[in-house]
């Protein structure tokens, strides 16, 4: 939610920066800017993709060495030129970009007012600015104080970055609740939202915590706390390569990223799955086996699509280990007075590690002395760091806003979790443990043979770009996938989809069965294939279109149906993790038959870094 870059140092800052803006693009495009230091402040902005803003400066003098840029998803503020980052102080001396809510903008808005400040813009960023200008001039000190004297007066979360134009060789940031690496280069320096910026110039790192701030010249990096104490840097090797951030040949991120499922899922495996010995090892989960496995409770807390993978997860954790689970919304969990036990655990799960509700939701278990355990894919994110203990999931960047790659690769650890956590309290018979790590093992090989049906999937898409509206069912384990089939529709094409239990779709849903509404079953081979059979049944007599995803063998559905999507056999604890790839490639190429911006979908952003 908002990208923003940083660069100090011998290069030509602006070229680092756009660069840095495309690949942060996923986390906000309503527009973007640069500020450069060049014989004084230079701002330019501009409403719209980053590719607009970089039209707009052909043919600019751009020369600096030191720069700032951002590119937005709005909060406080329509989407337009004036409410673009970079913005400049009344006094025009300091430029500022900031990812986060001020919440209490609208105050510090009127103590400022009241001294004769004007705005230029809507946002609680040109406030926050200029109140730290204010301070500047009142207490007659440096930036690097006013900004600290600032922070402590601000409610909220960001990360800020400044330039000024009397310190050119000093860049000023500071976090709290928003995530900001920095590179350290030989005699350079790098700031970025995350490491794709980065990694094509330096491994070297430094994660800034809550309440740091950094002074950053060309060869000098010095942290320090809000109360002015310095902070020895944690210098850290990205374990990434530019490879992962870039499109491979393929015309989007999202088709990339669910190509690169087979690979994601054996990386997800690999030295954890034993299948010759039968052994899981995860360091996360063993190191705490006594907490985990005598759990009073599991919470599972999450958003967007990790919330759809926690769904998943009850039903194998309750299956698998009997222990009870509850899945919340992170959002809901962390306004409501919800009850929480020293025994009680929380599995956060989070493909950033970033997500600002989740972040307080984790804090607030963690008051009332819940034992926490992220599953999250960014390494060295803020949920990797605030967790008791965890699993990463391995999957790789994610750039495409549709999560995809991220998803599966939660489900492999989650299921991973579960039966160790089974074995260890015994809640498993040995031959069932051992099939379902047999299943798992050959997880990589069935997505590999999905991913065979992209034509199918593809000319099933365009009979069905232009409905208005959809319906996906299923049942036991696969009725989260109906949801997140539902879900990547609705982002990636903007068609109305709702996902439903299928046996629940009498009590509503079946009401807007006519022969114009696609109706899309997930309904792979297990326990509940006969119910399931009569659902279709229903929908087929109400002469609804059905789309459905099936096991290899399957004889009844295709009979009944008007398209099919037809993936291997699997148990039905790891079945979600192969049908949901059908869903994946059905909303991808109705997004691209309908000409949508599948990588960035209106209003939406990857990584939601607001509450
Ligand atoms: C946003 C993204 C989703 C993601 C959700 C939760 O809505 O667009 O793809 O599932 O945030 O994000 P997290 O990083 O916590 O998994």
């Amino acid at each position: 939610m908002c990208g923003i870059v940083a660069y100090i140092g011998p290069r030509e800052a602006y070229p680092v920066l756009l660069k840095g803006l495309k690949r942060l693009e996923y986390r906000g495009y309503d527009s973007s800017g640069v500020a450069l230091l060049n014989n004084g402040l230079k701002v330019y902005k501009k409403k719209g993709k980053v590719a607009e803003l970089e039209e707009s400066l052909v043919g600019k003098d751009l020369h600096a060495h030191a720069g700032i840029g951002h590119t937005r998803w709005a909060t406080h503020g329509e989407p337009s030129d004036r409410n673009a980052h970079p913005h400049q102080s009344a006094n025009g001396k300091l430029a500022m970009i900031h990812n986060g809510i001020i919440e209490n903008y609208a105050q510090l808005k009127n103590e400022l007012l009241k001294k004769g400040y004007s705005f230029k813009s809507d946002t609680d960023t040109e406030v926050l600015l200029n109140f730290i200008e204010d301070i500047q001039i009142n207490n007659d000190c440096g930036l690097e104080e006013a900004v600290r004297i600032a922070l402590k007066r601000v409610v909220g979360a960001y990360v800020i970055v400044l330039l000024d134009e009397d310190n050119p060789d000093t860049i000023i940031a500071a976090r709290k609740g928003s995530p900001l690496v920095i590179g350290v280069g030989k005699g350079e320096h790098f700031l970025a939202s995350d490491a794709s910026p980065i990694i094509e110039y330096t491994k070297e790192v430094v994660y800034i915590n809550d309440y740091e701030l950094a002074i950053i010249k060309a060869d000098e990096l010095v942290l320090k706390n809000l109360g002015n104490e310095k902070i020895t840097p944690f210098v850290q090797k990205l374990d990434m390569e530019l490879a992962a951030i870039e499109k491979g040949g393929y015309d989007h991120f999202m088709l990339k990223e669910i190509f690169e499922q087979p690979d994601t899922i054996f990386d997800c495996l690999r030295g954890r799955l034993d299948i010759i010995n039968n052994t899981i090892t995860m360091a996360g989960v063993q190191n705490n086996i006594e907490q985990l496995k005598n759990a009073n409770r599991i919470i599972i807390i999450a958003c967007g699509t990790s919330w759809h993978a926690g769904l998943v997860a009850e039903y194998i954790i309750e299956e698998l280990c009997r222990i009870p689970v509850e899945v919340e919304y992170a959002s809901e969990f962390r306004y409501r007075n919800p009850v929480v036990h020293k025994g009680d655990v929380i599995i956060a799960i989070s493909q950033s590690g970033e997500t600002a509700d989740t972040i307080v939701a984790i804090d607030k278990a963690k008051e009332q002395g819940a034992f926490i355990f992220g599953v999250v894919n960014v390494v060295g994110s803020s949920i990797a760091r605030i967790s008791h203990a965890g699993a990463y999931t391995h999957a790789g960047p994610e750039i495409g806003v549709a999560s995809t790659k991220a998803f599966t690769a939660q489900l492999v650890v989650l299921t991973m979790i579960a039966l160790k956590i089974a074995k260890e309290k015994n809640s498993i018979n040995e031959e069932r443990y051992a099939h379902l790590i047999n299943e798992l093992h050959n997880i990589p090989e069935k997505v590999k043979e999905v991913l065979l049906i992209n034509d199918v999937v593809k000319n099933i898409a365009v009979k069905y770009k232009d409905a208005t509206d959809a319906l996906y069912l299923g049942r036991g384990y696969n009725f989260p996938i109906a949801l997140e089939g539902a879900l990547k529709l609705k982002e990636i094409s903007y068609i109305h989809a709702e996902g439903y239990p299928a046996a629940e779709m009498k009590h509503g849903p079946i009401a807007l069965v006519d022969e114009n509404l696609p109706v899309v079953f997930v309904a792979t081979k297990d326990i509940y294939h006969e119910k399931i059979i009569s659902n279709v049944q229903e929908i087929k007599a109400r002469k609804g279109k059905i789309i459905a995803v099936i096991s290899s063998g399957d004889e009844i559905i295709p009979a009944m149906a008007n398209d099919v999507m037809i993936v291997p056999e699997a148990d039905e604890i790891v079945a979600p993790i192969i049908s949901v790839i059908p869903l994946q490639l059905l909303s991808y190429y109705i997004g691209i038959a309908k000409g949508c911006d599948v990588d960035k979908p209106r209003n939406l952003a990857k990584s939601v870094t607001v509450e």
